[in-house]
């Protein structure tokens, strides 16, 4: 701190470390992994996804009993409807009346992207901060939500509108949870691996193509499968973590979320957040084709890949009027200009600031006419 004339300036800088951990067997007897944050012993409140609960639960239960750690475990329902102020609320009252210090009994948070997302903003925010773990058990939570800093919770009819960037302590990762995981979730987390791979890494994309779908059938337990897994989020932390505030906002992981929050927001009981993206990857990809951006064969090689993992697209949510009004909420989010990441070749993109309603409406059309079983012979062109 220092002063200078009429003005006291106040510089500081906060320094972001975490690890993110591959921990197989996290809950086994004799894992010792999670003793590694906190303090010894103690407490710990734990908020767990009903579903892993139901699956995982018993495992976990002894696991803490087994250490010697006091634990309240708070279940709480995944699914998008769930992200919001009255869960929040609602786990703050269950944290408020179950003491822990404030500064090494960290909040434990074992879930889907929902509820790591809910939990952490409950993290950031009590006693204006606390630690917290994250435990993933999506595939969506593995490869994307837990990895970053960000968390929140929807208000009003918007997604995510309350929430903070709070790094966790630690994020660890437990294969075992994705064998549990229905076929819709794995297909949903993988519709994040293909964002990643259209517009930064088009080895990602390769292996997508060679073991994307022996991915989805064994919830990713073979080495091929396992490897691609390992790449996706190598690439998602390489893009997020020279930008953990998001300084920078033609940020290239982006891509898919321009157009999908409105779709998602709309159809919250219908929609998951990965089919949301896919669907707006895929208008963007056709803009940028129809731009002359991206050539015919990269684009047939994205709805190749799409139809080869058998991910069908609920076409039927697409409204122009919708999409264009979640691109006009963007532009406030990214601070006056589109931002619109476009690929222009499998692995690459540009940002456009220029989409026009009547673009996004052709793209929108096209898309419709591609993915419509009618139109089935132009996928494989
Ligand atoms: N913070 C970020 O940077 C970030 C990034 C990407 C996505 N997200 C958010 O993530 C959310 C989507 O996450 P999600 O797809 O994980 O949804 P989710 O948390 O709702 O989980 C999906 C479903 O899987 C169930 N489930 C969780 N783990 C399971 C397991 N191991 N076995 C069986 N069932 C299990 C849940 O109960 C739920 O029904 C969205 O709200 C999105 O906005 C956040």
């Amino acid at each position: 701190m220092s002063m200078a004339g009429e003005r006291w300036q106040v510089r500081t800088q906060r320094p972001i470390a975490y690890d993110v951990v591959k921990t197989p067997g996290l809950f086994a007897p004799e894992s010792t992994a999670l003793l590694d944050w906190g303090r010894q012993g103690g407490r710990r409140f734990v908020v767990l996804d009903a579903n892993v609960w139901h699956h995982h639960g018993q495992a976990i239960r002894q696991w803490f009993g087994t250490h010697g750690i006091q634990t309240h475990f708070a279940v709480f329902p995944g699914g998008e409807a769930h992200k919001n102020i009255d869960a929040y609320q609602d786990l703050a009252r269950a944290l408020d009346t179950f003491p822990i210090h404030r500064r090494d009994e960290p909040l434990i948070a074992i879930g889907g992207g929902v509820l790591t997302d809910v939990a952490a903003f409950l993290a950031a925010s009590y006693r204006r901060g606390i630690p917290h773990i994250k435990v993933p058990t999506t595939l969506m939570g593995h490869i994307d939500a837990a990895l970053g800093i960000k968390n929140g919770i929807n208000f009003g009819t918007s997604k995510n509108r309350l929430g903070s960037f709070e790094p966790p302590m630690a994020v660890l990762l437990d294969p075992v949870f994705l064998g549990t995981l229905p076929r819709r979730h794995l297909v949903n987390g993988v519709c994040e691996i293909i964002k990643l791979a259209i517009v930064v890494d088009a080895g990602l994309f390769d292996m997508l193509e060679q073991s994307g779908a022996e991915g989805i059938t064994t919830a990713f337990a073979t080495p091929r499968s396992r490897a691609l897994l390992d790449r996706a989020i190598t690439g998602m932390l390489a893009e997020l973590s020279p930008n953990l505030y998001e300084e920078e906002l033609s940020r290239r992981v982006d891509f898919g979320h321009t157009f999908s929050y409105g779709l998602e927001a709309r159809h919250p009981q219908r929609l998951l957040h990965g089919e949301a993206v896919l669907l707006d990857c895929l208008v963007s990809s056709v803009i940028a084709a129809q731009r002359g951006l991206l050539a015919a064969e990269a684009l047939a090689r994205i709805f190749a890949l799409v139809e080869h993992l058998g991910i069908t697209c609920d076409t039927e949510v697409l409204d122009t009027e919708l999409m264009w009004q979640s691109l006009l909420d963007r532009i406030e989010h990214r601070n006056g200009l589109q931002r619109v990441p476009l690929p222009t070749a499998i692995g690459g993109c540009i940002f456009a600031h220029d989409i026009t309603r009547a673009e996004l409406h052709r793209a929108s059309t096209e898309l419709l006419e591609r993915l419509t079983p009618t139109h089935e012979s132009s996928l494989e062109r």
